[in-house]
């Protein structure tokens, strides 16, 4: 059987905070603890890695660690983070360094948990006034830190929302999923809720003008456009006015009522893909269930897409190493085993 030293440390847990406060250890890492105690010798599973395609190195440390991309990158640089394939450490570790299935990553000699913590939770939050949309703001001003303190230290928050815009601010721990949701190309519409001083009939033709796009002044002209423009409410002193689009640009709705003159008195976002507000109140946070989740996987084509997109992005970059001349048989290997590689 093989050998490895198993680290005298406890493998690195991505820790999660119970409803107490307490931190909770995950079962598999207390399994793996009392593995250790009853023998010195075994390898141990839970430092393999778990995957189902090879991923970057920096991913899949930070996927499973508190560890963020540039802390990676300093640890690199001071060749504190190895691999070890079947055993045998590799002995440069490239930029480029893919894990694949079975191999054991340590982080200054700890061992990475070779599991990926399953991706759970996924949240709104109706987002109060006067806060800001991220994490930890750096002037001091509300941010989002208490909630997510309440969540748990994986999840972020998927976009943003202005500091005066209220409502639905979803947050998950999901990476892919956040980025097929904010990515215009997968569609997923936002619906926003526009306070509008005076009067706006369903023929205005400043709804017209957004639905055919706007400059609102980006790069290259790029028209800004709502995918639906639609009156709801309306009377003499204000109306309202439900706006969807499928970007996500900066201050969009802002800049487009600015543009074809709608005095905005306040922005509501109650929608976003599949996913309601609800009565939700301001400040508080909704778990989201599994039919919310599967939709909001559905809106943006499936949860096959990731995988698909992942295996593609393999492809181009086994092909890029060729082209350098610096092919990677195991990636290659991977590939071919698999159909997506050779003819
Ligand atoms: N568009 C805006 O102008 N602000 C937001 O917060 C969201 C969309």
């Amino acid at each position: 059987m093989l050998r490895c030293n198993m680290a005298s440390e406890p493998l690195f847990t991505p820790w999660k905070r119970s409803t107490s406060g307490v931190l909770d250890t995950p079962a598999w890492a207390a399994r793996a603890r009392q593995d250790q105690e009853q023998s010195e010798e075994r390898v141990s599973v839970d430092e393999r890695a778990i995957l189902e395609r090879p991923t970057r190195l920096f991913k899949y440390i930070a996927d499973r660690t508190e560890w963020g991309h540039r802390a990676l990158g300093r640890l690199s640089r001071r060749g504190s983070i190895t691999i070890e394939v079947d055993g045998e450490p590799v002995r440069e570790i490239s930029p480029r360094e893919l894990v694949f299935e079975g191999d054991v990553v340590r982080v200054e000699g700890r061992a990475v948990a070779g599991a990926r913590p399953g991706a759970s939770d996924h949240w709104v939050l109706n987002k109060p006034e006067d806060v800001i949309s991220t994490a930890s703001d750096t002037r001091d001003r509300p941010d989002l830190a208490p909630w997510l303190e309440r969540i748990g230290p994986r999840a972020f928050p998927v976009g943003r929302l202005d500091r005066e815009t209220t409502g639905l601010l979803l947050m998950i721990d999901d990476g892919d999923l956040a980025y097929m949701l904010l990515h215009p190309d997968f569609h997923a519409r936002k619906r926003y809720v526009l306070t509008i001083t005076g009067d706006v009939s369903p023929e205005d033709s400043r709804l017209v003008m957004m639905l055919e796009g706007v400059d609102i002044g980006a790069k290259g002209g790029v028209l800004a456009r709502a995918e639906s423009a639609a009156v709801f409410e309306r009377g003499p002193e204000r109306s309202i006015v439900h706006v969807e689009l499928t970007e996500g640009r900066k201050r969009q709705v802002r800049r487009m009522c600015r543009h074809v003159r709608f005095r905005l008195e306040h922005l509501h976002r109650d929608r976003f893909g599949p996913v309601h507000l609800g009565d939700v109140a301001p400040g508080e946070l909704r778990r989201l269930g599994e039919g919310e989740i599967d939709a909001l996987w559905g809106c943006v084509g499936g949860r096959a897409v990731p995988g698909e997109r992942a295996d593609a992005a393999l492809v181009r970059h086994a092909a890029f190493l060729r082209e350098r001349d610096e092919p990677n048989a195991r990636l290659e290997s991977w590939l071919t085993a698999r159909g997506l590689w050779g003819e």
